[in-house]
């Protein structure tokens, strides 16, 4: 809906004809969508308010963590789920409050546990005994509390690509589940911090809802037996993973998530959180690109359309196999009789492709493209690999639209490196 082509002006994003955007910036350049990114809040919140939840969103960074995002998903009430302490700086520099800031992942450093503390933000999700202890000694050494939950491993199968599946027994992530109730206790004695609840996150782009309500019904069982125990739980951190429709999959339904946190969860007086990135932010972004050109190959196979975005742009389709849709922006390309391609990049790896054998519009050198769906996990894992400077970035917001990030300058890639006066200067 955020997308349509018209006869003049070809493909509009939200108000915006897209060809304006590459006419001023050229490409590659990464278009996020703010109307869009607040419309998608506003379904995941009302979903949970519909469900009669009372439900805080965190958003997680690592999806995109560009300040004006973070700005437009702050301002809709949003709070921020951060996975390293320069995420946590990145939140706190886009506005949100400290008190909307969870920390997770399996390796934080002292130093991100110190930072995190003085911060004072609102929770830290352990994911193993070992962090427990160092946490522990940290916030004593700070002479401050820490608010955490741990986050448990519940042995569930997301049903999801296996490079991005998080709840498997063999997953490094959470705390082995028969082991959580005995840590919880642990945590309740040791000095300087206080157990307030469970997290669990199972995975990313998950499109049924059956191992959530697995996992969800074991934490719900956890509860109970931590409770039986005499310690309170309250809050649980519902995780993230909420799929999108890349290609034929269904976008994970946000009333489906509430109506599972509802049956599984609803009753048990904690407060609830989830921490959701690529759902918000996935859809909302895109990456323009434009046909360098097209190469023949050996007879009797397709042609290889050659764009000058690549793997070290978007990342997905290399390191997933993951399937993005790929749309001409002038609509004179767009009725082109179709034809099979490869949709490659110009580095120097077979794995930048961004379509195996698709059926596309005949595209012609210098043709531009977008590539959709790229809002989530694209700018943020983009790289400068071949010497190819960071992508320009754009936000459209309804009919304006202004750049977010320069184009990189090519002698900026080169800016931190040293070289060692020997080097220049060789002794004797
Ligand atoms: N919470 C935790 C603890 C996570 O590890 C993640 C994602 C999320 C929340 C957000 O999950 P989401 O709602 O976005 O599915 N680069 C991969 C995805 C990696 C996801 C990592 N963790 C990709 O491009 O598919």
């Amino acid at each position: 809906p955020a997308l349509s082509m018209h006869a003049i002006d070809g493909l509009v994003f939200e108000d915006v004809p897209l060809n304006a955007v590459a006419d001023a910036l050229g490409t590659p350049t990464w278009v996020m969508g703010a109307r869009t990114l607040r419309g998608r809040y506003a379904r995941l919140s009302g979903a949970m308010r519909d469900a009669g939840l009372d439900v805080a969103i965190h958003f997680a960074v690592k999806a995109n963590d560009h300040l004006a995002v973070l700005k437009v998903l702050g301002a809709q009430g949003a709070g921020a789920d951060v996975v390293s302490g320069g995420e946590l700086c990145r939140a706190m520099a886009a506005g949100i409050p400290a008190c909307e800031i969870v920390f997770s992942g399996v390796g934080k450093t002292r130093a991100e546990m110190e930072l995190a503390l003085r911060h004072d933000i609102a929770r830290i999700n352990v994911e193993s005994a070992e962090e427990l202890e160092l946490l522990s000694a940290v916030a004593v050494a700070c002479g401050r509390t820490a608010r955490i939950a741990l986050r448990v491993n519940p042995d569930v199968d997301a049903g999801t690509h296996a490079k991005i599946t998080t709840g498997l027994a063999g997953n490094k992530f959470g705390i082995p589940y028969d082991r959580a109730a005995d840590l919880y206790a642990h945590a309740a004695v040791l000095p300087g911090i206080h157990p307030a609840g469970l997290a669990v996150h199972i995975g990313s782009q998950i499109e049924r809802m059956q191992p959530y309500r697995q996992a969800y019904a074991r934490v719900a069982e956890l509860v109970r037996v931590i409770r039986a125990r005499d310690l309170g739980v309250e809050v649980i951190d519902c995780g993230g993973g909420l799929g999108i429709s890349y290609r034929h999959e269904t976008e994970g339904a946000p009333e489906a998530l509430a109506n599972a946190i509802r049956l599984e969860l609803g009753d048990l007086g904690t407060r609830l959180e989830i921490e959701p990135g690529r759902w918000l932010a996935g859809p909302a972004g895109l990456l323009l690109s434009t046909v360098i050109l097209r190469k023949r190959g050996y007879d009797g196979m397709p042609p290889f359309v050659v764009l000058d975005a690549a793997m070290n742009d978007l990342a997905r389709p290399s390191l997933y196999d993951a399937w993005h849709g790929i749309i001409p922006l002038s609509p004179r390309d767009a009725v082109a009789p179709a034809e099979q391609v490869h949709v490659v990049g110009p580095v120097c790896e077979s794995g930048d492709t961004f379509g195996h054998d698709r059926t596309l519009p005949h595209l012609r050198d210098g043709s531009r493209v977008a590539i959709l769906d790229a809002g989530a996990y694209g700018m943020v894992m983009s790289s400068t690999y071949n010497a190819r400077p960071m992508a320009a970035q754009v936000m459209v917001d309804g009919s304006r639209w202004d750049v977010i990030r320069a184009r990189q300058k090519i002698e900026s890639l080169w800016e931190g490196d040293i070289v060692p006066n020997t080097l220049t200067h060789p002794a004797g």
